[in-house]
């Protein structure tokens, strides 16, 4: 019993000791404010972003609303508008068609939004690739009156925003749409003086805009869209001069939300037509909600983003430098910091949602947001692979509000580390070949085109070294070869590599292959052609390098002729049995056909490429051995950094079987079973029991790969000599690809070593945090996640109690069922709360004001109007405040 107390003492004097310092922080602010800004009071509450997604949740639930997950970043595929979701209304585009919702007519979500058109903006005071948007939709429902006015009711009640700082806008009209004369009465009637409610239309001067900032939509090229009243929220210094308004771009105004009306459909003509139903559709920014109620200048300097960059602290032993204004932007050090933290918050989502790196759509953009968050690490002098840190560093913090984002971290970090590491290969390389090209002395623009173009080295690193080596580049020649490339592309869209490009090596004999066995050989020079720009095609009588076949990717290498170097980037097989090596050097080529050249294969690459491409025919193996033999491949992906298998299989594998599969394959792996390869006639291979490809063309005599006695398939591929070369082995991922399909995701050998380091240190930081061994961490978990549940209700409970018996005592001071009381609580919600206490006993009108001049007035429904109470009392003793007709709250009341 005394232990209880003991701990229910402990518990609550540790929420008081939480209350106390909210409520000094509370003062301190209100003081601060102002006496910085006299002639407005701003009443700033401290509330973290967690807190806010939850408040707005509640809120609409109150009004009926069913809360919907986030949708992913990624559109459903039958939205083909938009690359990423860039609103929370994408998921809902069919129901704002018509299409009814299973929950409802009412909804609320918190979504995740992807916006990457200003990607090389961030790092600046404004610009996000991701932002979590809080929305409300009516489909068909409620319409302008109610979405206002619960708009207006969130900030100035829950959010507790002075309505002095709230400006609002209302679609100014066009020749289509007409002035929105219903919202600006509703804002009018709401108490939002004329002044403040701005009307925005079309602008002359700027017709790409089409109908203005105040008619939303659609998302995409066609869908649903309509006239949008927005809520701007003041946070320059005292107040507005005359002329300053949210129409002008003044970035003393920050945009909070938008209420979309949507009641039009707009065509790929371009024509606007009724949608069936009135519906509602608002947007507001968590981020930057959570900046001005934390009275922050920049989303960065919010809870959100606190994990994340205490994390690239830790790292790069670095500090993310205080706010200082707009010269921030121009802090290196600033950017640095913001770049990596928003690109790899992006980056997790969009990998968990099932994007990989690649150089096209959204592949691109993922690519494009690790190689700046990788250059920027590099900025901070970051030098080991640090991404999936910073990203592990999110997903603990946020993987209760996405899940999936944990489930599936494995595939984050992977992706996220191989394409690092890749890149940084990518640098390395082009490093190398830029120091063979400065070795002519000389550096041109062409050069760093050839460095960017075939290699992938961004130009602003080139600048950058060429600038420590003394070199100047000739950017306008670099523009001008960008120029003619972008030119010779778009003449080239639809070329066709297989026709006339290699229509060249017409009439040439079958290249050999001799790389299973060798990994460098003399070749004979057949053809070489110039492509310009340092890029060559080159055919050989033999080569070791191995084309890209049967989903493995092709050997890269170097030739020599003559002592230069030539780097190669693909080798392509055509159907004539030729094989094109595709490579570039910077020294020119004189020779005639007859010339000899060294061709090496790069034999690390080889190695790590044979260990996935084993690993997938011991996998193929043990899928059938735990699933069946209706096991067949239906697509496979192997190069240096993973094995990708696709197979047939009805359902999703339970974990136990994922697992299964990993054991088997791991066991054969240390049963080191040699690896024998053997050609023979099909029929023999057939009758043997070799695995063929259902769907492949096989010619007479067949190559076969045998693993022991444990996996034999028809194969052209290069492998390990021994499955023990494989080493650790590790499934990363099990998904779908088609309905019947799966696809599953493996790395082994080094790559899976690096990531089991990871996990194994990972999880023993875990337990090291929770004082508990790895075995016990759930059960921890669990134990605290009941712990906080029971504190979080002593505290709900606590409170009640506290405001009944505040109400209690005060209730016996009424007179004629009124009060007008001076209380010790300073916290306004819980001020209200007690308010709202008396109300309930029968009270007919309630004051309370506080010791540090704030005041609630509360009448019950149907009652003395509590703003004209306020506005009596204001006359007299000032302050500011506002609110509903049977609640007003404000501050600044003298005593
Ligand atoms: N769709 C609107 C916007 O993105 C409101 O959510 O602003």
């Amino acid at each position: 019993m005394s232990f209880s107390i003991v701990a229910l003492f402990l518990q609550y004097s540790n929420f008081y000791v939480n209350q106390f310092l909210l409520v000094s922080q509370f003062i301190f602010l209100i003081l601060q404010n102002t006496l910085q800004y006299p002639c407005i009071y701003i009443a700033f509450f401290m509330f973290t972003s967690r807190e806010l997604r939850k408040k707005y949740i509640d809120f609409f639930a109150k009004y009926g609303h069913q809360e919907v997950e986030s949708s992913s970043t990624v559109p459903h595929k039958d939205d083909q508008t938009v690359l990423f979701t860039t609103a929370g209304m994408q998921q809902f585009v069919p129901n704002l068609m018509g299409q009814p919702h299973p929950k409802g007519t009412r909804l609320s979500s918190v979504q995740k939004c992807v916006r990457t058109v200003d990607i090389d903006e961030v790092g600046d005071n404004r610009h996000l690739t991701l932002f979590e948007m809080l929305g409300n939709w009516s489909l068909g429902d409620y319409f302008k009156k109610e979405a206002l006015a619960w708009s207006w009711e969130f900030l100035t009640q829950e959010a507790c925003i002075a309505p002095e700082r709230i400006w609002v806008t209302v679609f100014g009209g066009d020749k289509d749409v007409p002035y929105d004369s219903d919202a600006e009465k509703i804002w009018l009637d709401l108490g939002v003086p004329k002044e403040r409610i701005i009307p925005i239309g079309p602008d002359p001067k700027n017709p790409k805009k089409g109908r203005g900032d105040n008619f939303w939509g659609p998302a995409g090229p066609t869908g649903p869209c309509g006239p949008c009243s927005e809520m701007h929220i003041w946070i320059g210094q005292g107040e507005p001069k005359s002329g300053q308004n949210p129409a002008n771009d003044d970035t003393n105004f920050v945009e909070v939300w938008n209420d979309v009306f949507m009641e039009f459909m707009l065509d790929e003509n371009g024509n606007l037509s009724k949608l069936a139903k009135q519906n509602v559709d608002t947007g507001m920014g968590l981020e930057r909600l959570t900046m001005i109620l934390n009275n922050k200048k920049t989303v960065f300097e919010t809870d959100v983003y606190a994990e994340i960059l205490a994390k690239i602290e830790d790292i790069s032993k670095k500090q993310y430098p205080p706010y200082h204004g707009d010269e921030d932007e121009k802090n290196p050090t600033t950017r640095a910091f913001r770049v990596i933290a928003d690109h790899i918050r992006t980056a997790t989502h969009i990998i968990a949602d099932g994007i990989a790196p690649s150089n096209e759509g959204r592949g691109y953009v993922l690519r494009r947001l690790i190689r700046r968050a990788v250059r920027y690490g590099a900025k901070l002098g970051i030098t080991e692979t640090f991404l999936s840190k910073v990203a592990s560093s999110y997903i603990d913090a946020y993987s209760c509000f996405y899940p999936e984002i944990s489930s599936r971290s494995q595939v984050v970090f992977s992706t996220l580390t191989l394409e690092e590491e890749q890149f940084l290969r990518t640098l390395e390389r082009g490093e190398k070949i830029f120091e063979e090209m400065i070795t002519t002395g000389n550096f041109s623009g062409k050069d760093a085109f050839t460095l960017f173009d075939t290699y992938g080295f961004p130009f602003d690193l080139t600048k950058e070294l060429a600038q420590e080596r003394g070199f100047s580049i000739d950017e306008t020649e670099f523009e001008e070869a960008m120029k003619q490339q972008r030119e010779r592309s778009r003449a080239n869209k639809n070329f066709d590599r297989k026709g006339s490009e290699n229509a060249v090596f017409d009439g040439l004999p079958a290249t050999e292959f001799i790389g299973y066995d060798a990994l460098e050989s003399e070749a004979t020079i057949l053809k070489i052609v110039d492509d310009g720009e340092q890029k060559y095609r080159i055919v050989f009588d033999k080569t070791p390098l191995y084309a890209e076949s049967g989903g493995q990717v092709a050997d890269r290498g170097t030739i020599k002729i003559q002592g230069a170097t030539f780097h190669v980037i693909d080798v392509k097989k055509l159907e004539s049995g030729v094989f094109v090596h595709y490579a570039h050097s910077v020294h020119p080529i004189e020779g005639s056909v007859d010339n000899t050249a060294i061709v090496s294969v790069d034999k690390t690459l080889r190695l790590r490429t044979a260990r996935h491409h084993s690993a997938a025919h011991l996998l193929q193996a043990a899928l059938m051995q735990v699933l069946g033999n209706h096991i067949e491949q239906a697509g496979s992906l192997v190069d240096e950094n993973r094995t990708r298998f696709d197979f047939s299989h009805p359902k999703a594998l339970s974990s136990k079987e994922i697992l299964e599969v990993q054991k088997i394959i791991a066991d054969w792996v240390l049963g080191s079973y040699p690896v024998n390869v053997a050609t023979m006639p099909i029929a023999d291979a057939k009758a043997q029991g070799a695995v063929a490809l259902f769907s492949e063309k096989y010619g007479e005599t067949v190559r076969t790969i045998k693993m022991g006695e444990v996996s034999f398939e028809l194969c052209g591929g290069t492998h390990v000599n021994n499955t023990s070369e494989i080493g650790a082995v590790q499934i990363i991922s099990e998904t779908s690809v088609a309905s019947g399909i799966r696809r599953i995701e493996m790395v082994v050998g080094a790559a899976a070593q690096e990531l089991l380091d990871k996990t194994y240190w990972h999880e023993a930081e875990i337990a090291n945090r929770l004082k508990c061994t790895p075995v016990q961490i759930l059960e921890r978990i669990e134990k605290l996640f009941a712990e906080k549940k029971e504190q979080e209700d002593m505290i709900r409970t606590l409170e009640k109690t506290i405001a009944e018996s505040q109400a209690q005592t005060l209730f016996a001071k009424a007179q004629n069922g009124e009060l007008e009381e001076m209380i010790s609580e300073t916290q306004l919600p819980k001020v209200v709360n007690i308010a709202k206490a008396l109300i309930s006993k029968g009270l007919t009108k309630v004051v309370l004001i506080t010791e540090d001049g704030g005041i609630v007035i509360a009448t019950p429904n149907g009652g003395a109007d509590a703003r004209e109470i306020f506005k009596s009392i204001q006359a007299v003793k000032g302050g500011n405040g506002g609110g509903s007709p049977t609640l007003v709250q404000g501050k600044g009341v003298r005593i």
